[in-house]
C-alpha cells in the first residue's frame, strides 16, 4: 500500500430547498407511479432546484461548509475543481464563478466533465496535483442541475436525475507516517456507445435550433436498460481495481459509498464486491441521482451520520455517461 500524499480533510453538501416526491411526478401527468419508481429505483423523492438556486449557488454552499471543517480558509485554497454535466454557462467555467462567491483569490479553477463519475475523476486529478507538488489543498466538487436538462415527459429519465452539489477539501499529509488519506485510485472510459446516455444537441457539433427545440434534442437521452448493464459489470470492475491497487481487500473496507445512480446497480456492485448491504452507503431514496454530486453527498450524509469516522476505510465506485468509471480507496 503507499504511503497516502493526500487525505480528505473536510466535507459538505448543499441541495435545493424544494422536495419532488414520486406522487408529484406522476400528478405533473408523467406516465408513472410511486411504487414502481421505489421497486426500479429505490427512489422516494429528490431535491429540484427553483428560480434563484444556480449550480455555482449550490456549490459554493457545499464547499463553505467542507472548507469550515476542514478549517481552511478561503486564501488557503490553491486548486478548484468542479466536475458536472450541467455548468451554469458553456463558457466560462463554473469552477470560476465559485471561486469568485467563495472569495478564493489565488486559486487556479477548472471543470471536468465525466458525467456521474464526475466528482471522483476530479478528485483524483486533484490528488495527482498535490502528488506533483502543483497544489497544497484542493477544492472538489461535483455538482448538478439536471433538472434543467431533463425532459419532464420523459418518465425514463425524469424520475432517476435530481440535483445538489457535494463538496470536498483534499490536503496534503503533512504527518509522513499517517495512514489516513487516498490508498488507491483507478479511471476509465469508453466513448464506443457514448449515444446510449447523451445529450445531442447544444454543443458545438449541433447547436441550439427552432429544429433542436421542436425534436427536444437539447435534452438528456438514455436507454436505460443497456446503461443499467453496461453500469453493473464498469463498476464491479472499478470495485475490483481500486482494492488490488490498495493492496486491502473487501474484508478491510468498512463503507462502500458506490454512486448513487440506482439501488439496484448498488446492491449488485456490493454482491459482486463481497460487502453486504449494512456496510454501503445508500441515500437515493432521498436525493435521486444526482450524477456528479452523488458521491460527495453521500460522503457527506454519511459523516453526519457517523458512519464514516476516524480510521474507517471508505471504497468509492463511480459509473456514467460517456461512458467513464473508476474507484477510489481512502482512509479517514
Ligand atoms: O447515473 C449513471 C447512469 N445511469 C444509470 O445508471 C441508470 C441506469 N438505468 C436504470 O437505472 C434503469 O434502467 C431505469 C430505472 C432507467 C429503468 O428501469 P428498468 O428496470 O431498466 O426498466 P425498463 O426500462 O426495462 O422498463 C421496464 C418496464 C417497461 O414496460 P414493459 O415493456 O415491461 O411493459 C417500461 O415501459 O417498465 C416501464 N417503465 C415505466 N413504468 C412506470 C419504464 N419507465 C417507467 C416509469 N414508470 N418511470
Amino acid at each position: 500500500m503507499k504511503r497516502p500524499l493526500a487525505y480528505i480533510a473536510g466535507t459538505g453538501h448543499a441541495v435545493p430547498k424544494q422536495v419532488v416526491t414520486n406522487a408529484d411526478i406522476a400528478a405533473m401527468g408523467v406516465d408513472t407511479n410511486d411504487q414502481w419508481i421505489i421497486e426500479r429505483t429505490g427512489i422516494r423523492q429528490r431535491h429540484i432546484a427553483k428560480h434563484g438556486e444556480t449550480l455555482a449557488s449550490l456549490s459554493a454552499e457545499a464547499s463553505r461548509q467542507a472548507m469550515a471543517r476542514a478549517g481552511v480558509q478561503a486564501g488557503e485554497i490553491d486548486v478548484i475543481i468542479l466536475g458536472t454535466a450541467t455548468p451554469d454557462h458553456l463558457l466560462p467555467s463554473t469552477a470560476v464563478e465559485i471561486q469568485t462567491l467563495l472569495g478564493c483569490t489565488r486559486a487556479a479553477a477548472f471543470d471536468v466533465a465525466a458525467a456521474c463519475s464526475g466528482w471522483l475523476y476530479a478528485a483524483i486529478v486533484g490528488e495527482s496535483l498535490i502528488a506533483s507538488g502543483s497544489a497544497d489543498t484542493v477544492l472538489v466538487i461535483g455538482a448538478e442541475m439536471l433538472s434543467t436538462i431533463v425532459d419532464w415527459t420523459d418518465r425514463n429519465t425524469c424520475i432517476l436525475f435530481a440535483d445538489g452539489a457535494g463538496a470536498t477539501v483534499l490536503r496534503r499529509s503533512r504527518d509522513r507516517t499517517a495512514a489516513k488519506g487516498v490508498l488507491s485510485s483507478f479511471m476509465r472510459s469508453d466513448g464506443a456507445l457514448t449515444e446510449l446516455l447523451w445529450r445531442p444537441a447544444g454543443g458545438a457539433a449541433e447547436p441550439f435550433s427552432p429544429e433542436v427545440f421542436e425534436q427536444k434534442r437539447q435534452y438528456v437521452r438514455m436507454a436505460g436498460r443497456e446503461v443499467f448493464k453496461h453500469a453493473v459489470r464498469s463498476m464491479a470492475e472499478a470495485t475490483d481495481r481500486a482494492l488490488d491497487a490498495a493492496k486491502i481487500t473487501a474484508a478491510d473496507v468498512d463503507l462502500l459509498i458506490p454512486h448513487q445512480a440506482n439501488v439496484r446497480i448498488i446492491e449488485a456492485t456490493a454482491k459482486h464486491a463481497g460487502i453486504s448491504m449494512d456496510k454501503v452507503f445508500v441515500n437515493v431514496d432521498r436525493f435521486g441521482n444526482t450524477s456528479a454530486a452523488s458521491i460527495p453527498i453521500a460522503l457527506n450524509d454519511a459523516v453526519e451520520q457517523g458512519r464514516v469516522r476516524e480510521g474507517t476505510t471508505v471504497l468509492f465506485a463511480a459509473f456514467g455517461a460517456g461512458f467513464t468509471w473508476g474507484s477510489l480507496v481512502a482512509r479517514f
